[in-house]
């Protein structure tokens, strides 16, 4: 089953862009991220801390999820919730602990089904699918990305600050490209797409002629 792997940076595009291919070629798509964000949201519904790193490995081995046009966690609908700031900042430290990462695998990899799969994460090309049929790392100014974040948050009646954005994302950044476990770097047949100046539109179009020119 054909996989198009899309890796990058937060708020490079990623899960738009997916979202978008997946629709526009009829296939499934897998937000790994929001595994890992469902992951932080049981730890911290548990009591669990990042410091308990066998804890948090079974939280995430016993993930009792569903997806599909909302994402259920335990039966409850958590699809904004696991959008909260606190949730993302403890995926990110859970996202660094091994065992956490290996109990998320198999689940990523059931993903694939037919007619084909767009995954999106970090290491969706280096590690979860590294025979993927194309891997896009898409990548974009941290300006444009902290101003694309502020442009969400303003649209959804949050106040927010864009230097204060920036400064975060790009600590956000330097941890998941520092950290030992499946850092974020561009796998070495990865096509790297630069969108800080490109519509989603123009973006999508890109990959899909990648893709086009791959599958024929
Ligand atoms: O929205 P944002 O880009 O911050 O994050 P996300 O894609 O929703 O993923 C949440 C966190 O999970 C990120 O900060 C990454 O550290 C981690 N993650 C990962 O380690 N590997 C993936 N394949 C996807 C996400
Ligand atoms: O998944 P990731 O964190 O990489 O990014 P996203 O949530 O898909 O995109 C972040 C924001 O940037 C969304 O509001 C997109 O609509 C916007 N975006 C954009 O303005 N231009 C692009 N070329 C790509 C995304």
């Amino acid at each position: 089953m054909p996989v198009i792997a899309i890796d990058g940076p937060t708020a490079s595009g990623k899960g738009t862009i997916a979202t978008r291919l997946a629709a526009e070629l009829g296939w499934h798509v897998l937000d790994s991220g929001a595994l890992y964000r469902l992951t932080a949201l049981a730890c911290l519904r548990r009591g669990i801390g990042a410091a308990d790193v066998a804890a948090a490995a079974a939280a995430a081995r016993g993930l009792d999820v569903r997806f599909g046009a909302r994402i259920y966690l335990e039966g409850e609908d958590v699809t904004d919730a696991i959008r909260d700031e606190a949730v993302g900042d403890l995926a990110s430290r859970v996202a660094a602990l091994q065992p956490v990462r290996d109990a998320l695998l198999a689940r990523q990899r059931a993903f694939r089904e037919p007619a084909g799969l767009v995954a999106d994460g970090r290491d969706m090309g280096t590690v979860v699918f590294p025979d993927a049929d194309l891997k896009v790392f898409l990548v974009a100014s941290a300006r444009a990305r902290a101003e694309r974040r502020y442009k969400q948050l303003i649209e959804k009646g949050f106040s927010a600050n864009l230097d204060t954005l920036l400064r975060d994302l790009e600590a956000r950044d330097a941890r998941d490209a520092q950290r030992a476990s499946a850092p974020l770097v561009a796998a070495p047949d990865a096509l790297k797409l630069d969108s800080s100046d490109l519509t989603i539109d123009q973006t999508v179009a890109q990959v899909l002629a990648w893709w086009r020119a791959r599958s024929a």
